[in-house]
């Protein structure tokens, strides 16, 4: 049908000039219905795309970002933790405890553990180091003998009271607030610590 509308269309259009649309009876379906309302027709259905194109972007991306950025302008409660019984602890020893983090969310299980080491220092007095080295957050370990906490990660090394002894931490570990209350040691947990 094409072929004889053109051949009874011979003469040559002028540059510029558009022979307009075909008649109906030579159109294939939804390649040459060019009529108004078929141009209306895909203008809307382009709107439309592009509309729900950018709804599902959105639906996608505000979630992500305010997952990332909540904890941001989300202030960190303070709370005490029980680690033990006073009479657990021996001066000078240096033990590891483990409490909640300050603010646990209902399915975090055993990640909303957070790991210290305890020195008892003297009748009532302790201090706790938090177990992340202020390098990139390795967990220390204590060795008793050589009284030092080591990082496997990159050999960073602290003397006994925190402070950087070798390695790339650039700072002495970090340290928990702890008292006795009833009869029980507690720390005071915050955040975990972050290097910066
Ligand atoms: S994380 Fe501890 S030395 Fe790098």
């Amino acid at each position: 049908m094409k072929q004889d509308y053109e051949n009874t269309n011979p003469k040559p259009l002028a540059p510029g000039h558009h022979p307009g649309p075909l008649p109906t009876d030579v159109r294939e379906p939804g390649v040459w219905d060019d009529t108004p309302e078929a141009i209306n027709r895909r203008k809307f259905l382009t709107q439309l795309s592009i509309a729900l194109g950018g709804l599902t972007g959105v639906a996608l991306v505000v979630p992500v970002a305010a997952f990332i950025v909540a904890p941001l302008f989300k202030e960190t409660p303070i709370v005490w933790r029980a680690v033990g019984d006073l009479n657990k602890f021996k001066v000078g020893e240096t033990v590891q405890v483990s409490f909640d983090d300050s603010s646990p969310v209902p399915w975090a299980g055993i990640t909303a553990k957070t790991a210290a080491w305890l020195r008892r220092t003297g009748d009532s007095s302790f201090i706790c180091f938090a177990v992340n080295c202020s390098h990139l957050g390795c967990p220390v370990t204590w060795l008793p003998g050589a009284r030092l906490f080591m990082c496997p990660c990159h050999g960073g090394v602290y003397y006994e009271d925190g402070k950087v002894a070798a390695g790339p931490p650039p700072h002495s570990l970090f340290t928990y607030d702890t008292r006795v209350n009833n009869g029980q040691v507690e720390v005071r947990a915050t955040g975990v610590p972050i290097p910066t």
